[in-house]
């Protein structure tokens, strides 16, 4: 038995941490970059900033990224990266551009699998992705440390899961001030899915003491920060310990995967354009009851790490107090609570469950499901 763990060679944190940029990237040998952006990111100045501590080194834009980005938004940007004549790639965004920048990348450098699709799952590629430089501008997804990128093909309307530790970022620069300007349900529903990926990286299958160190520190600084966040987007204390959860809880779930809300999620982001961050807190304390069943010990020790008391409680208790404590954050922070205030339609339910469970993250869930479970779980969520 082998556990295997990988993180960027270097991370900066911190307010402002983006001015080591032109000298990182200089110090690396790197000539030029394709930025790799979007336009809402370009209008709110955000992009700008981070130009900025390019200082002398020439760029070109890439910003034709959309939220839940597409195999041809992948296509158009590596056409974008050989027309830049760029030898490295800086991604300033949330998960969406980041992906994209990973997608981009891994094609560059292993042209064989330009088709997109032929890189879902666990990739066979032999190169290392292009160099990448990822400065993270929500507080959530963590794709700046993960080996992960999610990509939708739009022909399926899948959303495909690329797991690829060449893809990984060599650089992280987790500058909180990039977060700054996002409005409060984006900040909400992004701190959400950080706290997804810190429960279910605390829970799933491959989980040891080494992530679980990690996952528990983030669902404590998640728990501690998010409210703050979302409430007084200027509170920058927060948004910095937002901000570095987020990227503890990826330096793990990033290493021993997930579970059904992500394989659930997916579904709902492929199909109907649902923001990550709002399909995981929708679905994350459903499907947290039902798979307490064989977890208890260590929903006790989430809802210990949420600041619950639970000294004296039993395991199912203790258990049962997580649940609720991630019911109240998910209320507190205004977030929609059915797939019916989603405007999905019911009759899409058989498809989403047949989707999630083909998805990779099913296979990290801590119980073993069915495509029925999954479908009795959509209808609760509904
Ligand atoms: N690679 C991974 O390991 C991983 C993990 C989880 C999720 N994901 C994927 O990441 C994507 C979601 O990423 P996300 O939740 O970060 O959101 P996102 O990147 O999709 O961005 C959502 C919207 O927020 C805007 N935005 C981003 N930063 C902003 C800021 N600072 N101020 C104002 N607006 C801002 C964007 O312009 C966009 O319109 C999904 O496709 C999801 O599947 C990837
Ligand atoms: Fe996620």
């Amino acid at each position: 038995m082998a556990n295997r763990f990988i993180l960027n060679e270097t991370a900066y944190f911190g307010a402002g941490a983006r001015s080591v940029l032109a000298d990182e990237a200089a110090g690396r040998g790197f000539k030029k970059a394709l930025v790799v952006t979007d336009a809402d990111l370009i209008k709110f100045g955000v992009t700008d900033s981070v130009v900025k501590a390019l200082g002398a080194i020439p760029y070109e834009v890439f910003s034709d990224v959309k939220a839940n980005p597409t195999v041809k938004t992948v296509k158009a940007g590596v056409r974008a990266f050989k027309a830049a004549k760029a030898d490295f790639l800086v991604a300033v965004g949330g998960g969406s551009v980041i992906d994209t920048a990973k997608a981009i990348g891994i094609i560059i450098k292993n042209p064989e699998f330009k088709d997109v699709v032929s890189l879902e799952g666990v990739a066979p590629t032999k190169k290392k992705s292009v160099p990448i430089i990822a400065l993270p501008t929500t507080a959530g997804t963590a794709a700046e440390v993960t080996i992960n990128y999610v990509i939708i093909d739009e022909k399926t309307k899948r959303k495909m899961v690329c797991v690829d530790p060449h893809d990984i970022p060599v650089l992280s620069i987790v500058d909180a001030e990039l977060t700054a300007g996002m409005p409060k349900s984006l900040t909400a529903a992004t701190g959400m899915d950080a706290l997804t990926h810190a429960i279910e990286g605390y829970i799933t299958k491959g989980a040891w003491e080494l992530s679980d160190m990690f996952e528990l520190k983030a669902i404590e600084m998640i728990s501690k920060n998010l409210r703050a966040a979302v409430q007084d987007g200027k509170d920058m204390r927060a948004r910095e310990q937002m901000a570095l959860a987020q990227y503890v809880a990826g330096m793990a779930f990033s290493n021993v995967g997930l579970g059904c809300v992500h394989s659930m999620a997916h579904p709902l982001g492929g199909r109907f354009d649902i923001p990550h961050g709002v399909a995981n807190a929708l679905l994350l304390p459903l499907v947290m009851e039902f798979n307490m069943t064989g977890s208890e010990e260590k929903y006790r020790e989430i809802a210990r790490a949420m600041g619950e008391d639970v000294e004296g409680k039993s395991a199912a208790e203790g258990a049962a107090a997580a649940v609720a404590a991630v019911k109240k954050l998910s209320l507190d922070l205004a977030i929609p609570q059915s797939l019916r205030e989603l405007n999905i339609p019911k009759s899409a339910l058989p498809k989403l469950a047949a989707d999630a469970f083909a998805d990779v993250c099913t296979g990290g869930n801590p119980r073993p499901v069915t495509e029925q479970d999954l479908l009795e779980l959509y209808k609760k969520a509904y």
